[in-house]
């Protein structure tokens, strides 16, 4: 999840994999997953790599009635112990949520706690930050008034929203785009203005990927100069080495056909 800094990913929650998961949403990566047994494998590879990079890691049950529940990403927007349960932006990914929000509470004693309401939808896959700099994708699933309520947010706790309008053939900001360390923004060169993010902090920099390893510019950067990547993206992995991180490289064939990225499967609290 891209909404904390590295220094604060020490604790992250997961959620189990379901049967139903063959039925999860799948228009845009994916045409939707084939292999269950080898989802719940390379799943818990995932969760064990982030225990390996010093993580405490918490999964959660896995709901038959929920397909998509594997991706928590979208269900809390958390930032600086402040956490916006968002509307997410699919009728169907709605009832996904109580759980993970009663987890948070508990676990989060004495965060500030914001629900969204009305009209306003947003799925937490499409914001990112770069420090103090935080983007958010206006895509299918996060519309205005969902932007307007991370905006209150935001200016709250004096952090700068900007706004990058997501392609037709794209599902969330995440989906094409991470922030593997405090400064550096992995992207798809040609699915994006060269201008998206604007202007950056000194230091800070655009990565631009081939179009063809749009799936794999979504990394999660580690604590310890770690990252996530996912297994098949030569130019990505080359970059990150380049830039001196450490690459941790998984499989994730089946989050992928279930238009699911390596962010999407965690929330860091
Ligand atoms: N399958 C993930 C999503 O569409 O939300």
């Amino acid at each position: 999840m891209a909404t904390v800094r590295l220094d604060q990913k020490s604790r992250a929650l997961t959620r189990a994999i379901p049967e139903s998961y063959h039925s999860a949403l799948a228009k845009f990566f994916g045409s939707g997953p084939t292999d269950i047994n080898l989802a719940r494998e390379q799943h818990n590879a995932y969760c064990k790599a982030l225990e390996d990079a010093g993580l405490e890691v918490h999964v959660l049950p896995e709901d038959e009635n929920q397909p998509d529940c594997v991706f928590v990403e979208d269900q809390a927007v958390i930032i600086d112990g402040h956490v916006l349960l968002p509307v997410p932006g699919h009728p169907s990914r709605v009832n996904e949520q109580p759980p993970i929000a009663d987890f948070l509470i508990e676990k989060m004693g004495g965060a500030q706690i914001c629900r969204m309401s009305g009209d306003a939808r947003m799925d937490g896959g499409d914001i990112l930050r770069l420090g103090d700099i935080f983007f958010v994708g206006r895509s299918s699933r996060t519309n205005d008034g969902g932007i307007k309520e991370l905006e209150d947010l935001l200016e709250h706790l004096n952090y700068e929203l900007r706004i990058i309008d997501i392609p037709d053939g794209a599902l969330h900001l995440t989906s094409i785009a991470s922030t593997p360390t405090d400064e550096i923004i992995l992207a798809p060169k040609g699915m994006l203005p060269e201008d998206a993010f604007g202007e950056l902090p000194e230091g800070s920099q655009v990565c631009w990927m081939p179009i063809e390893e749009t799936y794999g510019c979504n990394t999660i950067g580690l604590p310890g100069n770690k990252v996530l990547v996912a297994e098949g993206y030569p130019a990505v992995l080359n970059k990150l080495i380049e830039l001196n991180l450490e690459p941790i490289i998984l499989d994730v064939s089946q989050f992928r056909a279930g238009d699911g990225s390596l962010t999407c499967c965690s929330l860091f609290y």
